[in-house]
């Protein structure tokens, strides 16, 4: 893995271990790159009420809105328990709003620790999207 995705990687790193999960236990960091290299972070928030609980995605993705920014160039995804940690489908849907099609969308492979890299596509096939509405 190169420096600049080891960097996302570490980002997200850390945002995992702010993690408010204590109710599943399961710790999810999350960490932008815009295109102008800004890293970005989030991580699940969970809630008593459970459904009102937060994606780390989400989380990152507000923050980068919050920003100024509405492009992800690159996204890693790490759990603190178990990795390969893919994004649910609502963060898939989340991802694809903010991407196109040179979006890279990292996990990591929980045996060898190295990135697993994907398009937006690949993850979310025919999307529905911004286009659908008339927006570019
Ligand atoms: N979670 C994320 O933060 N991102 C995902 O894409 C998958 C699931 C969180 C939500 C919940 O707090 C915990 O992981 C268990 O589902």
């Amino acid at each position: 893995m190169d420096a600049s995705l080891k960097a996302l990687f570490d980002a997200a790193d850390r945002a995992a271990q702010k993690a408010y999960a204590p109710y599943s236990n399961f710790s999810v960091g999350a960490a932008i790159r815009t295109p102008s290299a800004h890293i970005i972070t989030g991580c699940n928030v969970e809630n008593a009420a459970y459904p009102a609980g937060t994606c780390a995605e989400a989380g990152a993705i507000a923050a980068m809105v919050a920003q100024g920014e509405t492009k992800i160039s690159e996204i890693a995804i790490v759990g603190l328990k178990s990795n390969p940690c893919y994004p649910c489908g609502a963060c898939r849907q989340r991802i694809f709003e903010f991407s196109d099609a040179a979006t890279r969308v990292h996990v990591r492979d929980g045996a060898t620790g190295e990135a697993v890299t994907h398009s937006i596509d690949a993850l979310l096939p025919h999307a529905f999207g911004p286009r659908d509405l008339g927006i570019d």
